[in-house]
């Protein structure tokens, strides 16, 4: 129970890594409340409570500040906290950089980078009440060192490693830290477009040999959001079997 008394946003919690984050979260005693697009989202937080854990679903955008600062007033009122943000949630627009769209470079950079921003700028006010927050946000391997097809993810997801940092610089005497996780290829729905035998090449590739389970990266959000993370500040931690040495 290292996340004992604790409330944490899931962005993106509906499916894939994001309902990882919440599964675990909700086992190490969190309540979670997931905020996603996804109608799913309410499955996987029924899910949740049928294990015993303590979870809750709000359908909404990442990218809507007016529904995010309702409802992350909501939470405070309800719960007196909010101590963890898992920014989680993303999307892919890809295509090779000299057809790429002016809407799929401002989508991608609205949701991945600008959804972030805003999230955390609405959230962070209300983990100083309490002294204590966490904020853990989706960056990729694609950020660290870019992707065939991926200049607009790759450019908000390397963003999210120059805001993490400055947060960590910013926040930390609130008793908030703020770090990255780098999740290398890991199979969810947003990579079950890539055909087998490329995602097969992918992990030969890969140092351990084999593709990541959203359980693998969940597993750093949970010590990167538990209170023993105190003194990890301003880090992005690479979960990618090896591959961004
Ligand atoms: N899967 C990978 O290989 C991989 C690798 C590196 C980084 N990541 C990052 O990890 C995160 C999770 O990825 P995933 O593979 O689980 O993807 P996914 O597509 O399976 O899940 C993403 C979730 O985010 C939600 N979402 C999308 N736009 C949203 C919005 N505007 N508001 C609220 N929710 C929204 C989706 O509905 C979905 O439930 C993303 O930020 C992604 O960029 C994934």
């Amino acid at each position: 129970m290292r996340l004992a008394n604790k409330v944490a946003v899931v962005t993106g919690g509906a499916r894939g890594i994001g309902k990882a984050i919440s599964e675990l979260y909700a086992q190490e005693g969190a309540t979670v409340i997931i905020w996603d697009l996804l109608d799913v989202g309410e499955e996987t937080a029924a899910g949740i409570r049928k294990r015993g854990g303590k979870a809750t679903f709000t359908k909404i955008s990442v990218t809507d500040k007016a529904a995010i600062e309702v409802e992350a007033k909501r939470i405070f009122d309800t719960h007196g906290r909010l101590d963890i943000l898992a920014n989680n949630a993303g999307i892919v627009r890809d295509k090779s950089f000299l057809k790429m769209t002016e809407d799929e470079w401002d989508l991608v950079i609205d949701v991945n980078l600008k959804g972030v921003f805003l999230c955390t700028q609405i959230c962070v006010p209300y983990m100083i009440q309490n002294k204590f927050g966490r904020i853990i946000t989706a960056s990729s391997t694609s950020g660290m060192r870019g992707n065939f097809g991926q200049a607009n993810y790759s450019a908000a997801k390397a963003g999210i490693i120059g805001m993490t940092k400055t947060w960590a610089v910013e926040l930390g005497k609130y008793g908030i830290t703020a770090n990255a996780i780098a999740p290398g290829y890991t199979v969810t729905d947003m990579t079950a477009t890539i055909p087998e035998e490329i995602s097969a090449g992918f992990a030969k590739q890969i140092p351990v040999r084999f593709l990541g389970e959203p359980m693998d990266i969940a597993q750093g959000y949970l010590f990167l959001g538990s209170p023993e993370a105190r003194f990890v500040s301003g880090v992005c931690l690479n979960i990618d079997g090896g591959v961004a040495r």
